[in-house]
């Protein structure tokens, strides 16, 4: 049974960053608000920018050796509000568990820098998401998400208490 690790990602792993968030949108394109066409292709100047975020965490997940999955926990607005954003997990990686690490971890580090709510954003049709993010004590926010590209639909807002 291959072995579950999380890393956590410095501005130095910008092409394994880059990578995995280049195969998050090529294989999920309605998971995300975000496009492949908006996310640079240019060099490493424009990844490592992207990448380095004060007070924000980047993380990766690796079967073995293989990266599988990446999350990222970045500061929210109001104070005390922490997000967790890009959460994906490779198709042949999926159902054993590696995303739950993954928000285990934005939650464990949003409590470590004084977070009180973890905030995330979910597409409506996602019902795999949803159902992990229900399973993790996420509840909808009553307030209503950004509008998508089609001028209709709009993201759901989750949030878990984390006092
Ligand atoms: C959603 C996603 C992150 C789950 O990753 P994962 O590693 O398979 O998740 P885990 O193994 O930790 O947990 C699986 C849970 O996901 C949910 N799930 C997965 N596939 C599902 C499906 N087809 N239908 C309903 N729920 C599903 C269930 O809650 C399941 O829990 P269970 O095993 O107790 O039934 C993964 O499918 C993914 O990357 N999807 C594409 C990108 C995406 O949707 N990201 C979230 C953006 S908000």
């Amino acid at each position: 049974m291959a072995e579950l690790t999380l890393r956590i990602l410095t501005t130095a792993d910008w092409p394994l960053w880059r990578d995995l968030r280049l195969a998050a949108l090529a294989d999920a394109p309605d998971a995300f608000k975000s496009r492949l066409a908006d996310w640079p292709h240019g060099g490493e100047g424009r990844w490592r920018d992207r990448l380095h975020r004060p007070d924000a965490h980047h993380v990766a997940a690796f079967l073995d050796d293989t990266p599988v999955g990446i999350v990222d926990g970045l500061p929210g607005s109001p104070d005390g509000v922490r997000e967790l954003r890009s959460l994906w997990v490779a198709p042949q990686a999926r159902g054993r568990g590696v995303a739950d690490r993954l928000i285990e971890e934005v939650e464990s580090w949003a409590r470590a820098v004084g977070g009180t709510t973890l905030l995330l954003a979910v597409l409506p049709g996602n019902v795999a998401a949803l159902a992990l993010y229900r399973r993790h004590g996420f509840a909808p926010l009553g307030e209503p998400g950004e509008l998508l590209a089609d001028g209709v639909t709009r993201e759901l807002l989750l949030a878990k208490p984390l006092r």
